[in-house]
């Protein structure tokens, strides 16, 4: 179980995340949602430590940073530099290299994880191409590959479904419900707005603090959006189709 408490994140004296409690059960498929700007990827690099933060992150009772290897980490695709010269296969044994040290070379475990993980998102017969020229789709796929190889009980998404086909986003909804099946912890931001948020068991809403903490529909209300969006509310809440989607 992941507990976050009282996170607080400051970028240079400006307050990002104001004093975040939560937790996270063995199973759960959670949504984290909000505007832009809102801090939703601020506190998945703070939950990893890799934002300057104050407050407590335990898994099962033991500060997350102890024990990294159980989380695994997918980064927002406009925060990864794609040109860096990598394949698709190195990609994703990277994930085993973290656990095998620097400089060690992958023994045929590492490799039999690599290739299901591939095979899995259906990416294996790209193996060998640069990670840069592949779709949008795809690139999601390859990381969302090196997630599953990590074999980590806690995933980390960040807006793993922004810019990708619908072949891919399948790909992704079942590869969730089987990894919660299998008791895996998942937190998956999302920006966007409307029945795709009913694929969580909970949303949380966050704008700086966390403005909402309950089932879908519980969150989705007017209300709710209000304040999270202020007067940037999405315009397909300004239009009379849409309303009778929230309550
Ligand atoms: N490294 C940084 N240095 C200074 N300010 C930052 C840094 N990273 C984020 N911020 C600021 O913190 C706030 C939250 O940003 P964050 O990227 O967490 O939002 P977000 O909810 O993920 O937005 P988006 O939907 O656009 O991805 C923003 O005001 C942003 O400008
Ligand atoms: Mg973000």
């Amino acid at each position: 179980m992941l507990e976050v408490e009282n996170l607080s994140v400051s970028y240079r004296g400006i307050s990002a995340l104001e004093a975040i409690s939560l937790s996270l059960m063995p199973g759960e498929l959670v949504g984290l949602i909000g505007p832009n700007g809102a801090g939703k990827s601020t506190l998945i690099k703070a939950i990893l430590g890799l934002a300057p933060c104050q407050g407590q992150v335990l898994f099962n009772g033991i500060p997350l940073r102890r024990q990294r290897r159980r989380v695994t980490y997918v980064p927002q695709r406009s925060q990864i530099d794609w040109d860096y010269p990598v394949t698709v296969w190195n990609v994703v044994m990277m994930a085993q290299t973290k656990s095998l040290g620097w400089g060690r070379r992958p023994g045929n475990e590492a490799k039999r994880l690599t290739s299901a993980a591939l095979d899995r998102v259906d990416m294996l017969t790209l193996k060998d191409r640069p990670i840069g020229q592949l779709s949008g789709g795809q690139q999601q796929r390859v990381f969302l590959a090196r997630a599953l190889a990590q074999q980590a009980e806690l995933f980390l998404l960040d807006e793993p479904f922004t810019g990708i086909d619908k072949k891919t986003e399948a790909i992704m909804v079942d590869i969730f419900a089987e990894l919660s099946a299998q008791q895996k912890t998942l937190l998956v931001c999302s920006h966007e707005w409307g029945d795709n948020l009913n694929r969580y068991d909970r949303l949380l809403l966050l704008n700086r603090k966390l403005l909402a903490d309950d089932r879908p529909q519980a969150v989705m209300t007017m209300d709710n959006i209000q304040r999270a969006f202020g007067s940037n509310m999405p315009s397909r809440f300004t239009q009379p189709r849409t309303m009778r989607l929230v309550s």
